[in-house]
């Protein structure tokens, strides 16, 4: 008995210790990027322009913007923001985090950077604006999300080319704003679900937009109870070459509106909504749906 209550006692500074780490002009940091971090830690984020990149590998941290709790990304005052694309990695940081997987034939994933690339797991954002300024440079990441249960709320990912690369874990996004011009929401064997805001495309697009190619022979990808305001392309899904096998493919949609075409033979038109838990099992220990204020289907 007496073992057992010391063991209690010995846990209590740990809890205590988790602290919040502010983070703006005038505050403690001054930048995003420190290590003071320890697991369970907040990084809150003033209101500023942070031109830096970051890799944030401890697990269970948190990172906070100042508009927290506004559930829209639209009036976030925290914008953390670099140029680095795929041919000016090898030289610096980008070029480790990036290994491959499994050998990669469409491109080389050890060469892509990233404004945010996240390997902790338990990792959750909110009112955060993580940028890449690479624009037409190649493949730009802004957030690279490879660690487990990332759960990322009302922040805007804004890039060109591979704004969001949801590349292996469990992952959630909600109230997200996500722009980007080229095969800007990607990913290797990542699971995520995301509930987006509004698209808004430029008017010279509409159309002519792709919902999405597969990167490898078994993607999954379902568009479902969105307003595709006719900016999809009538074919609505294009396969990466015209070698590529599509028979294990699954790119479904439902119940969207604005979304007239006759799609590719090999898409699929759901019968049924796909409900999150089909997709996150374990979402409703990790994702903070009181947050979202509404509960996912
Ligand atoms: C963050 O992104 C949103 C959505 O694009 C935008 O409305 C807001 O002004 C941005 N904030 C900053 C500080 O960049
Ligand atoms: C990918 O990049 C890695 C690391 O620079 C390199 O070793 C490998 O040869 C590259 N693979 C291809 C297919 O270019």
């Amino acid at each position: 008995m007496k073992a057992a209550n010391l063991n209690i006692w010995a846990c209590m500074p740990a809890l205590l210790l988790a602290a919040t780490l502010n983070v703006g002009s005038g505050e403690t940091y001054s930048t995003v990027t420190y290590n003071a971090a320890v697991a369970g830690d907040t990084i809150y984020v003033y209101p500023g322009t942070y031109k830096e990149k970051l890799t944030i590998s401890k697990s269970s941290i948190t990172l906070k913007g100042s508009t927290y709790p506004s559930t829209s990304p639209s009036g976030n005052e925290a914008l953390m923001t670099y140029s680095t694309y795929a041919s000016d990695a090898g030289s610096d940081d980008a070029s480790g985090p990036f290994r491959p997987l499994f050998p990669l034939t469409q491109t080389n994933a050890s060469l892509l950077p990233a404004t945010l690339l996240v390997t902790g797991d338990n990792f959750i954002m909110y009112n955060m604006n993580i940028s890449n300024t690479a624009g037409t440079a190649g493949q730009a990441v802004a957030l690279s999300a490879r660690g487990d249960y990332g759960g990322f709320y009302a922040s805007a990912l804004l890039g060109w080319q591979d704004t969001l690369y949801a590349h292996t874990g469990s992952q959630f996004f909600g109230r997200c704003y996500i722009e980007g011009a080229v095969d800007f929401i990607f990913g290797i064997t990542g699971q995520s679900w995301k509930l987006v805001l509004g698209a808004n495309a430029a008017s010279g697009t509409k159309g002519s937009v792709f919902l999405g190619r597969p990167w490898g022979d078994y993607a999954r990808v379902i568009f479902q109870n969105s307003n595709l305001e006719n900016m999809i392309t009538a074919v609505g899904w294009e396969a990466w070459d015209s070698s590529q096998s599509t028979s294990n493919i699954l790119f479904g949609e439902f119940d969207n509106t604005n979304a007239a075409g006759t799609r590719v033979s090999w898409a699929k038109a759901l019968t049924s909504e796909e409900g999150i838990a089909t997709i996150l099992p374990t979402y409703s220990s990790w994702v903070d749906s009181t947050y979202l204020g509404v509960s996912a289907p």
